[in-house]
């Protein structure tokens, strides 16, 4: 029996259900059946039983690709259904080594193949996300952060790096909730993967890739459909450059604390361009830690656009129910003094000459969820809402109005279609 089929039989057997002895020249140990290890998981038969696995996958991964060939099935069952279940070094497994060949040839060949970039993670698209799925069938947990009102885990790859955010579709119970379009909590993942689409058809590079992820095996309070938005490395909170005594307060009274030498001096490249997109999307969660700094070679900072699961609205922002009315955080960067003057020109062309019935189709694509009746039942609310936005930014910014001035147009919105509303429904 070679030193590999030796490995191979050796976890293998680990999988099932009997004890199992294991003497190498050094020691000779017994461990108890998988089943009962998984149910105990004590440290004592564990750190033995890691070190077994761990050495039996070095020789796996050491191995010849001709070696490998003759047990592919054999080997795809060890990775992926029995070792998900243990603590082993899944680093191992290096890039392009023949057993990532083996158990999966998409992966492998990804490294060679012609990819895009996203410019604002910087990650390989498809390389992404097929090792996130890779890593996902090898059994690498989703790392959750602690301490959220909310769902949030990280995906790692298989050296446990984050590859992205995963954010599962919240869970609702009752019924009248589902009324609000995508300022509801159920639609965000969806508002996510609608922000990334339309940074991308406006080439404004904002928000970091997003798509959706479907868990295979998810907690079972964890929806397991949701967003995945790929990790933007080296980038601090908008939060950390600033300077100002309370960064959380309400921007209408933060203009003045915000306005000094040293916050006139941060260069955020694409401030217009991100004020522009928050307001076109009606996005109500802009707080400083929701926009995160690629600090660039000269010595600016490039913007980055996270958490947008609120953008979308189907009404304006004073018709939002209570729970999602965020007026501390709507817009903040309106307080800062790069949102005391109007567009440059430049800006405003962009502005002038965007593509909106792309966006509007883009919207009807990607808003949607047959799952989730108001995803489809305030759709056009939602299509008619940011063209109303548009329209308010397009008109102030033709007539010079400050940037922040337009977005408290937008927030104070429309009162007489909301009368005439109220009119009809009577
Ligand atoms: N694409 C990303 N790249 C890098 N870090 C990210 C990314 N998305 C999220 N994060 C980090 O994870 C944290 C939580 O993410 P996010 O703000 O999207 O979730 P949340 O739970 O909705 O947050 P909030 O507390 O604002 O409601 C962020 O503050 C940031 O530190
Ligand atoms: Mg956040």
């Amino acid at each position: 029996m070679s030193i590999l089929d030796k490995a191979i039989s050796n976890i293998l057997f680990l999988g099932g259900n009997t004890p199992l002895t294991i003497e190498n020249s050094e020691s000779r140990s017994t461990i108890p059946s998988t089943t009962s290890l998984i149910r105990d998981s004590t440290q004592e038969y564990l750190d033995p039983l890691k070190k077994i696995i761990d050495q039996d996958v070095k020789i796996i991964a050491s191995s010849e690709i001709e070696q490998l060939c003759d047990e592919t099935q054999k080997i795809r069952e060890l990775f992926f259904n029995i070792l998900p279940n243990y603590a082993y070094n899944r680093a191992e497994i290096v890039r392009e080594c023949p057993l990532e060949r083996i158990l999966d040839r998409d992966v492998y060949s990804s490294h060679s193949a012609e990819d895009i970039i996203d410019p604002v993670s910087e990650k390989r698209i498809h390389e992404t996300l097929l090792e996130a799925d890779f890593s996902l069938r090898l059994g690498i947990q989703p790392d959750e952060l602690k301490g959220r009102f909310k769902k949030t885990y990280y995906i790692l790859d298989r050296d446990t790096q984050p590859l992205g955010i995963f954010k599962p579709q919240v869970k609702k119970w009752w019924r009248f909730a589902d009324r609000y379009g995508a300022a509801e909590e159920r639609e965000a993942h969806l508002a996510e993967i609608g922000a990334s689409r339309i940074d991308q058809l406006l080439g404004t590079r904002l928000v970091p890739y997003t798509t959706t992820l479907t868990l295979k095996n998810p907690e079972p309070s964890t929806e397991p459909t949701g967003s995945f938005q790929f990790f933007v490395h080296s980038a601090p909170p908008l939060y950390d450059y600033l300077q100002g005594d309370n960064l959380w307060a309400d921007p209408k009274v933060m203009t003045h604390s915000l306005n000094t030498p040293a916050n006139h001096a941060l260069q955020l490249r694409n401030f217009e361009d991100l004020t522009f997109l928050d307001m076109l999307t009606g996005n109500n969660d802009g707080h400083f830690k929701n926009i995160l700094c690629k600090p660039t070679q000269d010595g600016g900072l490039q913007l980055v656009a996270i958490d947008n699961g609120n953008a979308f609205p189907w009404c304006t922002d004073q018709d939002l129910p209570f729970y999602k009315r965020t007026p501390l955080h709507t817009y903040k960067w309106r307080a800062l003094p790069h949102a005391q003057r109007p567009y440059s020109s430049e800006a405003l062309h962009r502005i002038k000459t965007i593509d909106l019935q792309s966006v509007i189709a883009a919207m009807r694509q990607v808003l949607v969820d047959t799952k989730t009746p108001s995803s489809l039942g305030h759709m056009e609310d939602k299509i008619y809402t940011l063209q109303d936005r548009y329209e308010t930014i397009l008109q102030e910014a033709q007539e010079g109005v400050p940037i922040a001035d337009i977005a408290q147009s937008i927030i104070d919105g429309k009162p007489d279609d909301d009368q005439d509303d109220f009119f009809f429904f009577i």
